[in-house]
C-alpha cells in the first residue's frame, strides 16, 4: 500500500514538473541534432561563399597620399628630361610613380621620333588625360569613354549592378584638360567608338577600363595600330579589381606576342609594354 502511494506521488510530481514532456522534447532535440549540425556547415559554406564574392567585388580601398615631403624630396627625379615646369603638377598628381613613369614614357616617345598618336581608353574625370596633353599637346590625343560608368553588357556576374565610375560628364572632363586643342573625345560604348580611328597609328596607349571584356577589345583594336616603339600602358594589371580582369586579358592576349611585360610600381599595379 506504502509502495503504491509512493509510486502515485513520483508519478504526480513528475506530471507537475513537466517532466514528461522535458524528456520528449530532449529526445527530439537529441535526434534533430545531426541534421542541424549538417544545415550549420551548408551555412557557413554559404558564407565563405558570400564573403570570397564581397572581396573580389568590393570597391579597391583608398590608398593613402604618400606623405607631402616625398613628393618633392630627392625621391623622386631631379632633372627629368620633361619640362621642369611641368615637374610640379606631376609630382603632385595622387600617384607620382604613374605620372613621373608616362612622362618619361612620352619624352622617350619624342626623343626616339616614334610617330602617331595619344589613346587613353577609360577616362573617368580626365585627370591622367590632363597630364597626357601637357606631356604631348602637338599630337592628337584620344579619349574614349562611356562617361556614364561601366556598361552594364561589360560587367561578368559577379559585378552585377557596379555603378562605380558613373560621377563624370564631359563637362567635368573638358574642365580638368584646360586647353582642348587637339583633343577628340568619343563618348559612347568601346569598341563601338573606334569606328572611324581604324588607319590611325598610336604611339601611347592607357587601357584602364578594369573589365576583362573592354580591356581586351582594347588589346585587339590598338595593339595592332601601335607603332613600332610605341607604349601600352594598362592600369590594375596586380591588382584585384574585377576579379584580376586586366592580368586575365593581357596573359592570354599576350601568349603569342613577342613582347615582354615591365610591371611598376604605383599605386594600382600598372604594366607596361613597347611594340616590337
Ligand atoms: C578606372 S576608370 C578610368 C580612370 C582614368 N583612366 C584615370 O586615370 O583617372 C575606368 C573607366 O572605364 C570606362 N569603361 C569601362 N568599360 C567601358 C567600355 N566598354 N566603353 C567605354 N568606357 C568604358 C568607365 O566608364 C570608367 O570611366
Amino acid at each position: 500500500m506504502l509502495s503504491k502511494s509512493k509510486t502515485w506521488v513520483k508519478h504526480r510530481l513528475s506530471r507537475a514538473l513537466g517532466l514528461p514532456q522535458l524528456h520528449s522534447h530532449l529526445c527530439q532535440i537529441q535526434q534533430s541534432l545531426p541534421a542541424l549540425s549538417h544545415r550549420l556547415v551548408t551555412i557557413e559554406e554559404d558564407l565563405h561563399r558570400v564573403t570570397d564574392r564581397l572581396a573580389v567585388a568590393a570597391p579597391a580601398p583608398a590608398v593613402p597620399s604618400p606623405p607631402q615631403a616625398d613628393r618633392t624630396s630627392e625621391y623622386f627625379i631631379k632633372f627629368p628630361p620633361y619640362s621642369p615646369h611641368l615637374q610640379p603638377e606631376l609630382l603632385n598628381y595622387w600617384d607620382p610613380v604613374r605620372s613621373l613613369t608616362v612622362a618619361l614614357a612620352i619624352e622617350r616617345i619624342k626623343k626616339e621620333r616614334i610617330h602617331g598618336n595619344l589613346a587613353e581608353l577609360g577616362v573617368f574625370q580626365g585627370h591622367l588625360s590632363r597630364f597626357l596633353h601637357l606631356l604631348a599637346p602637338d599630337r592628337t590625343l584620344y579619349l574614349l569613354d562611356t562617361f556614364q560608368g561601366f556598361p552594364e553588357q561589360d560587367l561578368e556576374s559577379f559585378q552585377t549592378g557596379d555603378k562605380r565610375f558613373s560621377e563624370t560628364s564631359l563637362e567635368i572632363v573638358e574642365k580638368n584638360i584646360g586647353d582642348l586643342t587637339n583633343v577628340v573625345i568619343k563618348q559612347g560604348y568601346f569598341p563601338d567608338t573606334a569606328a572611324g580611328l581604324e588607319n590611325e597609328q598610336f604611339c601611347f596607349v592607357m587601357l584602364d577600363v578594369d573589365l576583362y571584356k573592354p580591356t581586351l577589345a582594347g588589346l585587339d583594336f590598338f595593339y595592332p595600330r601601335l607603332a613600332p616603339g610605341g607604349y601600352m600602358f594598362l592600369h590594375d594589371y596586380n591588382w584585384i579589381e574585377s576579379n584580376r580582369a586586366v592580368s586575365r586579358a593581357l596573359d592570354a592576349f599576350m601568349a603569342d606576342k613577342p613582347e615582354h611585360l615591365v610591371e611598376i610600381p604605383d599605386a594600382w599595379g600598372t604594366v607596361l609594354f613597347r611594340k616590337q
